[in-house]
């Protein structure tokens, strides 16, 4: 099954002090889904924001509110984010002993629902949760910091995800690294959605992100053909 190409600019690497008009822009710029990365100081060596900053955000975007929860334990707060907009929530495989009962929770909240993993987790920690799941994310860097390098084993991985999916209608995310360099080998190793951070806002102008998110889909597709 082949999904269309997504870019999913992450807030990480925006502007904090003016993420409502940041997010307005990146819209207008062509983004697909918006990308929240939630970093809680415990899972990751980082701390971003929570549900009250996203809550704020919902109004300068009609774009899919993509949520990469990296936070434990998670499953006391799902609700949270699924009460502050957001459309899609992935939760860690690494984040608690009960991985299938949080899917469970976000699916029960009426929200998509995501699984990802840390670069070093085999995908075998997700087999059994395959038909629970609406999109797996593969991290292709550590989770925890923005501007990091895509490691390269990662290429190997996204493509042993797409055949472990086989026909269900997952979206594979790729997050980590990803620019108009490393788009062609994602993208041809099954990847529809890229998470871009860096990649898109150092841009610092609407016309520059536009440019960026055109690049990198044309990058992708170009590979796919
Ligand atoms: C890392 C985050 C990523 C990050 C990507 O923990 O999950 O979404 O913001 O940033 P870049 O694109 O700069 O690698
Ligand atoms: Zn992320």
């Amino acid at each position: 099954m082949t999904l269309p190409i997504r870019i999913a600019p992450s807030i990480l690497a925006a502007d904090f002090a003016r993420l409502g008009e940041e997010v307005r822009n990146v819209t207008a710029a062509g983004a697909d889904w918006i990308h929240l990365d939630v970093m809680d100081g415990h899972f990751v060596p980082n701390i971003s924001f929570g549900p009250d900053v996203i809550k704020s955000l919902r109004a300068y975007t009609d774009a899919t509110f993509d949520c990469h929860l990296m936070i434990s334990p998670v499953d006391d707060y799902l609700e949270a984010f699924a009460k502050a907009g957001c459309d899609r929530i992935t939760v860690h495989a690494e984040s608690g002993p009960h991985l299938h009962r949080s899917l469970q929770t976000v699916r029960n909240l009426g929200k998509k629902v995501g699984v990802t993993l840390n670069p070093a987790t085999p995908l075998s920690a997700i087999e059994n949760v395959l038909d629970d799941v609406d999109l797996i994310l593969i991290m292709s860097v550590n989770p925890g910091f923005g501007g990091q390098k895509f490691i390269p084993a990662m290429a190997g991985k996204i493509a042993a995800a797409k055949s472990m999916i086989g026909d269900r209608p997952i979206e594979l995310e790729v997050d980590g690294g990803v620019t108009v360099e490393t788009a062609p080998a994602i993208a041809r190793a099954g990847g529809n959605v890229l998470v871009a951070g860096s990649a898109i806002f150092k841009g610092g102008t609407v016309e520059n992100y536009r440019k960026t998110v055109a690049d990198l889909r044309q990058a992708a597709e170009g590979a796919r053909s």
